[in-house]
């Protein structure tokens, strides 16, 4: 650390290369994998590369193809070493890291299959012992792993060595964490399914490697990420291990650099510019922190915590305090659509026009209710016109049990007179045996998948009508990013755009409201803003965009800070138990912790904390390219 001149990196113990996007680290990661492989080529010694599996590795597996179609470069003298594999799962098995790797890099290079190494999930129990030992000994006589690509769960392992593992842990079977086990439950249709050990390398094995690359994208990754570069040498984080390895660094996106210092809170750092947007964050970050109300700051406060020079510029902490305080107030509005006839300088929302078009984009069934629910009911008893629209069907989240009591409810319908509803029945007994034919892991044909979204969409169309949004203008797009791809191998197809773009030209929005800005560019809503931001891109000039408002809401996997809130809609006790029931709609899928509302009482509290006003709860907007 001592080494290490910039003060950012005095705070980051792991050397961490910022970049915009994960496909420009991905591009950049290949290309240091390619010279690294001509390199020990030309020098006649093959290349012994560390993989891992998960989301985050994708876009950089997918550039090594590319690099293998399009520029020739072979793998052919290329060894390789997973991290690790499910215990329980056969090699064939859907979610087996095998089959994930087969499908996502192995299948479309030239590697040796006798090149190929990945613990086998299938040794029986007295034998993981031994070949634990045996998957070490196959590292050390390939000479060692070059370079070892590493992602991060959201406990803070690498590989599968969750809190508790030691440095010097070496390949063996262990227990998954909850969170793990959680955050794998969408893969496998279920918490239940998920296995419950793993074989995986230890950080020992891991850090025997002579250069490691961590790679993290996302907002639902800054924290772990933080707590891994910035936080202490820890068993309880067993990526922060990487902090005492010679060459070892992380590649981030924005999104998963967002709880870094440098970023958080730059003036720490020396980095801090004092724009509004600035001065604000640090305000309320040193009143969230002393606890105390942002008018009763003291000057003393902001010299003792890096901020004189801000204080300098406004003369003294009352200046200061009254100008950010008053900025956070105005935030605030009932008035979500703009308050018709009023003054607008310094509320978020225009007046006019009135009433406005409003557009709220959904990448899944619910992510609109639970992140805006009552600004939708808002909206609608204010006189605007809201068209929702479901990007998806979200049906990767319905249970097939859910598929078979629907069909068991057609089915003895039809049955009541089965010559004139012969069709019925067909398609009733066809779905069930999908069902059974696929078992709980296989592959859903389409027509069980259709099923699955109809299902969805009921209960979407549901909620929303209870907010008040009319049944004609609720859509349904199905880009089929979704209904063609699974969780952490989507891959967006320019028809995504078309089929978001047709939706921004037919309704010519005065609002749009969208989630999944920062989220994880490989899960559904990061893929779903994507495809937005290339419709929105594509028009790019038309005169109706100009007059666009484009307001970011939050999903389940983004949290705002009070800073980056720019409207916040308050909810008395009886319009959050409204926007509760509506949620309570989506009866096949729901994401437990959020049906209490304690996101949006919890940013009511921050509210009341820094001093603004005392609401039950809160929804809170960002915009967009503001
Ligand atoms: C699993 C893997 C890890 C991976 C993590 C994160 O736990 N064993 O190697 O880093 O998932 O997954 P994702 O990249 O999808 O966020």
């Amino acid at each position: 650390m001592s080494a290490r001149t910039s003060p950012a990196e005095a705070f980051e113990k792991i050397p961490t290369v910022l970049f915009g996007h994960a496909p420009e680290a991905a591009a950049a990661l290949a290309r240091e994998v390619r010279d690294l492989i001509l390199a020990r080529r030309a020098a006649g010694r093959p290349t012994v590369l560390g993989l891992a599996t998960g989301s985050t590795p994708v876009p950089f597996y997918r550039e090594l193809i590319r690099l293998h179609k399009e520029e020739g470069l072979s793998f052919h003298d290329v060894i390789t070493f997973n991290l690790d594999e499910y215990y329980g799962l056969e090699r064939t098995h859907r979610e087996s890291y095998f089959r994930f790797m087969q499908e996502q890099l192995f299948a479309h290079i030239d590697l040796q299959p006798d090149n190929i190494h990945l613990p086998d999930g299938t040794v029986p129990l007295d034998e993981v012992f031994a070949h634990c030992a045996a998957y070490e000994a196959a590292i050390e006589a390939a000479g060692g792993v070059d370079l070892q690509i590493l992602g991060i769960g959201r406990t803070g392992h690498i590989g599968f060595n969750e809190p508790g593992s030691s440095r010097d842990s070496l390949t063996r079977l262990l227990p998954l964490d909850p969170l793990t086990r959680l955050d794998a439950a969408a893969d496998f249709l279920g918490g239940e399914n998920v296995p419950r050990f793993a074989i995986t390398m230890g950080v020992g094995t891991i850090l025997r490697a002579r250069k490691l690359v961590m790679m993290a994208w996302g907002g639902n990754k800054a924290g772990i990420i933080a707590k891994a570069i910035e936080g202490p040498e820890t068993e309880a984080v067993s990526a922060s291990f990487l902090q005492s390895h010679p060459d070892a660094r992380a590649f981030l996106d924005k999104g998963a650099s967002s709880a870094l210092t440098r970023i958080r809170l730059p003036w720490l750092v020396g980095r801090a510019e004092w724009t509004p947007a600035e001065t604000r964050r640090a305000v309320l970050w040193l009143a969230l922190k002393e606890k105390k109300p942002v008018l009763k700051l003291r000057d003393n406060e902001y010299n003792e915590h890096g901020m004189a020079e801000l204080l300098t510029r406004y003369g003294n902490a009352y200046h200061l305090n009254i100008e950010v305080f008053n900025r956070q107030q105005q935030t605030i509005t009932g008035w979500p659509g703009g308050k018709p006839n009023a003054d607008d300088t310094s509320r978020p929302e225009r007046a006019a026009p009135f009433p406005k078009t409003v557009l709220v984009l959904a990448p899944e069934p619910q992510d609109d209710v639970l992140g805006m629910g009552s600004t939708i009911e808002r909206l609608v008893t204010q006189g605007h016109d809201v068209h929702i629209c479901y990007m998806t069907g979200g049906d990767l989240r319905v249970t097939d049990a859910e598929a078979i009591r629907f069909a068991r409810v057609l089915l003895e319908t039809a049955e009541q007179d089965s010559d004139l509803w012969k069709e019925q029945i067909s398609y009733a007994r066809g779905i069930l045996s999908e069902i059974e034919t696929k078992g709980p892991f296989g592959d859903p044909p389409a027509r069980l998948r259709h099923l699955k979204a109809l299902i969805r969409r009921g209960e979407a169309r549901d909620a929303a009508i209870s907010l008040g949004v009319k049944p004609s203008q609720i859509r349904f797009l199905d880009l089929p990013f979704y209904t063609e791809g699974r969780y952490r191998q989507f891959r967006l197809s320019p028809q995504d755009a078309t089929a978001t773009g047709s939706v921004l030209a037919t309704l010519r929005p005065h609002q749009i409201y969208i989630t999944g800005a920062s989220a994880d560019p490989s899960s559904v809503q990061g893929m779903a803003f994507a495809a937005f931001r290339s419709a929105w891109d594509a028009r790019a000039g038309h005169n109706w965009q100009e007059h666009c408002r484009i307001w970011l809401y939050r999903s389940h996997q983004s949290e705002y800070e009070p800073h980056e809130i720019q409207m916040a809609i308050p909810m008395s006790p009886d319009q959050l138990s409204q926007k509760l029931s509506a949620v309570q709609k989506f009866q096949s899928h729901t994401l437990p912790d959020l049906l209490d509302g304690e996101r949006n009482r919890h940013t009511a509290r921050t509210y009341d904390a820094l001093g603004t006003a005392e609401y039950e709860a809160i929804e809170a907007f960002r915009r967009w390219k503001s």
